[in-house]
């Protein structure tokens, strides 16, 4: 039976994909190219430096580290305009009575998310009390599909990582936690995430159920 549960935040808690689509799409006009949100679904559960490089190759624009750093930065202060207005009704359905379910019933709980403003969001949001331990982008460097943030996130509660369960609306959040040795729930469409030991839609759907069946 697992003991604890990790969740990413972006498109499992709350949906601040649309706050980051405007922000690159801003840039990328900014630039003088554009993209679909098609291709922004590419960059879920991606660093903002490589979500950055990502773009600028849609575009076929080149630049230099520096000026990456600075589009990156400027794209980020956009960014961050946006999610300081946020509020707690953003958070996406379900997402805080699971989270309250799952710690009534004596499971750690832990945040693995590729953002630095993780901190900020769950404040806005008013839900930062409900997790015993935050991993985010400023603590580990390796970006999913690598393990690492679920791996310090397991760490940090002190669970052996096949007594975790992760929740992960990305494809490169599933491999992350399947390389780490957990158990994977999809957050989302099955054809997507392949790979998850269950997908559902969204966390309205998770019950005390399905997650001592993993
Ligand atoms: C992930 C998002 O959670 O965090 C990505 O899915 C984003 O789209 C990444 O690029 C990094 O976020 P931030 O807030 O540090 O720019
Ligand atoms: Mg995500």
């Amino acid at each position: 039976k697992p003991k604890a549960c990790i969740f990413d935040l972006d498109g499992v808690i709350v949906d601040t994909a649309v706050y980051h689509y405007k922000a690159w799409r801003r840039l990328a006009n900014q630039l003088g190219f554009d993209f679909t949100e098609t291709q922004n679904e590419e960059l879920k559960g991606i660093s903002r430096i490589e979500s950055l490089k990502i773009i600028l190759n849609w575009g076929g624009v080149s630049k230099s580290d520096a000026e990456m750093q600075e589009l990156a930065t400027l794209k980020n202060e956009w960014y961050v305009e946006m999610i300081t207005k946020m509020t707690p009704r953003e958070i996406l359905p379900g997402a805080k009575e699971f989270l309250e379910l799952v710690k009534a019933n004596h499971y750690l709980t832990a945040l693995g998310s590729a953002s630095k403003n993780s901190e900020t969001i769950l404040r806005q949001v008013g839900i930062t009390h409900l997790f015993d331990a935050l991993v985010d982008g400023n603590k580990v460097s390796k970006s999913k599909p690598d393990p690492e943030v679920f791996l310090v996130g397991a760490q940090e509660l002190n669970v052996p990582p096949n007594q975790c369960v992760v929740f992960e609306d990305a494809i490169a959040g599933i491999q992350a936690a399947k390389s780490g040795g957990m158990k994977a729930v999809g957050i989302g469409k099955a054809e997507v995430l392949k790979g998850a030991d269950l997908v559902v839609a969204g966390l309205l759907e998770m019950t005390l159920a399905k997650l001592e069946n993993l």
